[in-house]
């Protein structure tokens, strides 16, 4: 095939551009006094962590609209794909035990036993799908602030800010 002649055949009908706004906090400190508790939890609970093949703990911790902390933390399986993320394991909790209120804050944190994680963890692509989940179900927001073991944090005012074209259930 000529690569010329392939080319000049395409026609795009019309490019998108995705913005998405997300603030950085200098460090935890800077964050709000309810924030910077929930983080602190996030913390604590990712010391609880079950990850003997990654040695990469996750912690996460959300906040319901009636003030009540739910934690999670990545529970790892010696059949890899069995083992879930902290986040998930925070949000089914969630969704398991108060399935009718609403989730405010969600605050995720990183410690790797091989290296210092100074730069921001983002939540994976399947959390992120199953937070927007809740997020659609809600019908309100969930602002997510996520950071590695020290140093900066991301906030995102809502998952559809970490989570461009997301599959909802409108498609179905
Ligand atoms: N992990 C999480 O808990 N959350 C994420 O968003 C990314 C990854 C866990 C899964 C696995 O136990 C370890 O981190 C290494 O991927």
């Amino acid at each position: 095939m000529d690569l010329e002649t392939s080319t000049t055949n395409i026609r795009i009908l019309k490019k998108l551009t995705i913005e998405t706004n997300l603030e950085v906090f200098d460090s935890i400190s800077e964050l709000p006094k309810d924030i910077q508790e929930l983080m602190t939890k996030a913390q604590e609970a990712r010391e609880n962590a079950y990850a003997p093949y990654s040695h990469f703990r996750v912690g996460a911790a959300l906040r319901l609209v009636s003030g009540e902390i739910i934690l999670g933390n990545n529970q790892e399986n010696a059949a890899f794909p069995s083992g879930l993320c902290a986040e998930r394991v925070a949000v089914f909790h969630a969704g398991a035990t108060y399935p009718n209120i609403p989730i405010t804050n969600l605050a995720i944190t990183a410690r790797s036993s091989k290296q210092t994680i100074k730069t921001p963890v983002a939540p994976c692509g399947a959390c992120r799908q199953s937070l927007a989940e809740y997020e659609v179900k809600q019908k309100t927001p969930i602002a997510v602030f996520f950071m590695g073991e020290k140093g900066q944090v991301v906030k995102a005012n809502s998952v559809k800010d970490l989570l461009p074209l997301i599959f909802d259930n409108s498609y179905l």
